[in-house]
């Protein structure tokens, strides 16, 4: 069948009012970007107008500016889930503009198949190539795209040239049936493949090609800093230790390390380590540098949701396809986050906190307790899944005002249920095993910034001590409510609660 070519602008007009977009792409990653982009002009010519203009947006995870950022600036969007990152969204939500449904990424795909949040009415799917018979080849990410497109009443292509031909065969694509039929994921190392390259579907659904040329929106991470290298260090220092004495076994346990410069500093400490064999990944984000630690030789096989890299480095991933070929593999989101997959593999999750308190439970999405930051992204799915699970922050943000450790989290993501260690740029807090009251012992002593270790050993003092959980529940977010009184969590009075 041949299909007919249209512009971003023509398959924008194709979308109306009050519909449910889907989109493929996780993180900037594979998103679709010209046609969202028109989109927004279109909201914005119909509320100028004095016409209302919004649709529901269903994704992988985060996209790139060319949707969440123009979408929300034409206040276009009403709904969407899951996970963002785009400054102007953020905004946006916190001002109640927008219902943002913040939930585990592996739950996204079956949970727009169980209808919870209404009709997919059209999907935009990147693509690097598609047949005349419906198979589409996806570029950098998986996300929820088979989903969307087997459920979506008509599927646009954005057909992106700057993806190169060789992403193709980069893709496992696998979708569960739903209960009662849902089966085991049949996947018993990082590097099975158990699907197909491509997303098949029925020709007739494509109402049109858009031919671009858009790279991704990825964005580049800070340089290394001392803070963010001793808390890779920490962790790599740590695991060495558990691999030594028996805890890890000697061939070591796929990796999964979240985003950001501490999830890079990680993977890098891991890397130059030589007493840890090379490894694997499973995780949901390839950054940069797994990318090395492959050509390397630290990391044996990279599965993952997303390509999120440089376009350098994309480029050269595209380049070099001979080579990375049996060595990457990218799922949709509900196999690369699986909890069923996570607990199988014995996972060793990595991912970063906001902060976390004295007990071990970890707030990841909140600052302060009600303003949104980003969204849970996959950190619940693999922290509760995991065989060690691991959290890092620095312990200190806005230059010492803020302490990542408080007595209690503001708001709670991940619980002490969880949660198995907690490493900041000053030290480790092993929690496996330990009761409540001897966890907040090893956190105070091993995480808590020097000008906050007293603050929090006065918290205790509040507390009667015997319960299970000892709390001043008067003084529990005295340090928050001290930070929005005057900046700063030092200046925070324990005497008014005694
Ligand atoms: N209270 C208030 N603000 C805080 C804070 C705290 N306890 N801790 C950090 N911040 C601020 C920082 O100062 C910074 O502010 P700025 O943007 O004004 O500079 C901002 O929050 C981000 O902090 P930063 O240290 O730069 O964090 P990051 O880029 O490493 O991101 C998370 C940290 C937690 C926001 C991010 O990892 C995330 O969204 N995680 C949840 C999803 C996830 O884990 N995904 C991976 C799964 S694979």
């Amino acid at each position: 069948m041949a299909f007919k070519h249209i512009s971003a602008a023509e398959a924008a007009s194709l979308i109306k009012h009050g519909y449910n977009i889907g989109l493929s792409g996780f993180t900037p990653a594979g998103t679709a970007k010209a046609v969202t982009a028109e989109l927004a002009k279109i909201a914005e010519a119909e509320h100028a107008k004095g016409n209302p203009f919004q649709v529901g947006i269903f994704t992988g995870a985060s996209t790139g500016d060319s949707c969440d950022g123009v979408l929300t600036r034409a206040k276009a969007i009403r709904y969407r889930a899951p996970y963002t990152t785009n400054p102007d969204f953020r905004k946006a939500v916190n001002n109640g503009e927008i219902a943002y449904n913040d939930i585990h990424l592996s739950q996204m795909a079956q949970e727009v198949r169980y209808g919870f949040m209404g009709k997919v009415d059209v999907a935009i799917i990147e693509a690097c190539e598609v047949t005349d018979d419906g198979k589409i080849y996806l570029t950098a990410a998986g996300g929820i795209a088979p989903t969307i497109c087997r459920l979506a009443d008509k599927i646009i292509i954005e057909l992106n040239a700057a993806h190169s031909k060789a992403a193709m065969g980069l893709h496992d694509v696998y979708e569960p049936l739903d209960p009662p039929y849902r089966r085991e994921i049949p996947i018993t190392k990082p590097n099975d493949r158990i699907g197909l390259p491509y997303i098949q579907v029925d020709p007739k659904k494509i109402v049109g090609i858009v031919d671009t040329n858009w790279p991704d929106e990825a964005r580049a991470f800070s340089a290394p800093d001392p803070l963010t290298d001793k808390s890779g260090q920490n962790v790599a220092d740590f695991l060495v230790a558990d691999m030594k004495r028996g805890i890890i076994p000697p061939t070591f346990l796929p990796l999964q390390s979240g985003v950001g410069n501490i999830a890079n500093a990680v993977l890098s400490a891991l890397g130059h380590s030589t007493a840890i064999p090379p490894f694997e990944v499973y995780t949901e984000v390839i950054q940069n540098a797994v990318i090395g630690l492959i050509r390397d030789g630290r990391v044996k096989f990279a599965s993952g949701c997303s390509l999120t890299v440089t376009n350098d480095c994309l480029n050269e991933v595209y380049r070099d396809m001979d080579f990375f070929r049996d060595k990457l593999v990218l799922r949709p989101s509900e196999i690369s986050n699986s909890p069923e997959i996570v607990r199988r593999l014995g996972i060793i999750s990595i991912n970063t906190a906001i902060e976390a308190d004295i007990y071990g439970n970890v707030n990841s999405t909140h600052i302060g307790g009600t303003k949104m930051m980003n969204g849970i992204g996959g950190s619940g799915d693999f922290t509760r899944n995991a065989y060690i699970s691991i959290f890092t922050c620095p312990s200190v943000a806005k230059e010492g005002k803020i302490s990542a450790i408080v007595p209690m989290v503001s708001h709670e993501d991940h619980s002490e249920h969880d949660v198995n260690i907690i490493v900041t740029e000053q030290g480790v807090a092993d929690l496996r095993g330990k009761s409540p009251k001897e966890r907040a012992q090893t956190i105070i002593e091993n995480c808590v910034h020097p000008d906050y270790k007293n603050i929090l050993w006065d918290y205790l003092k509040l507390t009667d001590g015997k319960a299970q959980t000892p709390h001043c529940i008067r003084a529990a977010l005295a340090m928050h409510a001290e930070l929005a009184k005057s900046g700063d969590m030092r200046n925070v009075d324990w005497a008014q609660y005694k």
